[in-house]
């Protein structure tokens, strides 16, 4: 299916799994009157422990290949990992194409945290970022700010959204390094500042030795995509156009009976 159906031009949402559906959600609530197209480089899986020049060249090139095909109004990298390597790059190669960014929530984490311990749980790739550095540099300096990259969240996440059984065990060991105790104080908020996590942030509060503040950008990111996307008066969602891609060719029938319940086609 191409764009060429329909009278308004389709969002495109981007992440390296189904981690970016938590982002779609929020946009579409959002957005209605647009067509929406997921691409999971699920080929690409997991991005978190790629080298970075392979990484940035992987995906300006999709890109290139994913603007011809389907040009979008905009697309929304729902992807930190992805983001905060190659927004820029992104930017510089299609600078015709309007990119909404995925970044860890650490200004708004330094604005709400009362104890000033925040932590940012990520992928290692996003942990080692400049681009991540730059952030706690530029608004979080008055903060303990712990960066938390986790080896296994992301795919522990793809496994329980598709109805796998995950060990409190496994979930644990790859939190508990968020929860900081310091002179008396405690950290009060987790930054998910990767997009498969909110889909376990009901575990994770569970197992959180004490409450805080799992904070998800999701909504965030879908009002500044709202902001940028123009309303047309009028304008009603086209019939059936929802779809997903899969740079695999291939997603498994948990995953395409996934994409079903977020009103995708896979
Ligand atoms: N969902 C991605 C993010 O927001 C990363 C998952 C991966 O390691 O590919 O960072």
């Amino acid at each position: 299916m191409t764009a060429a159906a329909n009278e308004l031009k389709p969002v495109l949402v981007f992440d390296s799994g189904i981690g970016g559906l938590t982002v779609l959600r929020e946009a579409r609530v959002l957005m209605p009157e647009r067509g929406f197209i997921y691409i999971a480089d699920d080929a690409g899986f997991p991005y978190g422990s790629w080298e970075e020049p392979a990484l940035r060249e992987r995906i300006v090139d999709l890109f290139a290949k994913l603007l011809g095909q389907y040009d979008p109004e905009v697309c929304i990298i729902a992807c930190n990992t992805a983001f905060t390597l190659a927004g820029a790059d992104l930017r510089a190669a299609f600078p015709q194409m309007t990119f909404i960014g995925t970044v860890p929530a650490i200004k708004p984490a330094a604005e709400r945290t009362r104890s000033g311990l925040v932590s940012v749980l990520a992928t290692p790739g996003t942990v080692k970022r400049a681009y991540t550095r730059d952030l706690i540099q530029s608004f979080a300096t008055q903060c303990h700010v712990r960066l938390v990259g986790s080896q296994d969240l992301a795919r522990l996440a793809e496994a329980y959204i598709r109805g796998d059984v995950v060990s409190d065990e496994a979930v644990m060991a790859e939190i508990e390094q968020c929860f900081v105790e310091m002179d008396g104080r405690k950290t009060d908020i987790v930054v998910l500042a990767c997009t498969h996590y909110p889909f376990m942030a009901n575990i994770f509060r569970r197992l959180a030795p004490w409450p805080v503040d799992w904070l998800d950008p999701a909504e965030a990111i879908a009002r500044r995509a709202r902001s940028l996307v123009p309303q047309v008066a009028d304008a009603v969602h086209p019939d059936n156009f929802d779809f997903a891609v899969f740079t695999s060719g291939a997603p498994d029938f948990p995953t395409r009976r996934l994409m079903q319940g977020f009103g995708l086609k896979a």
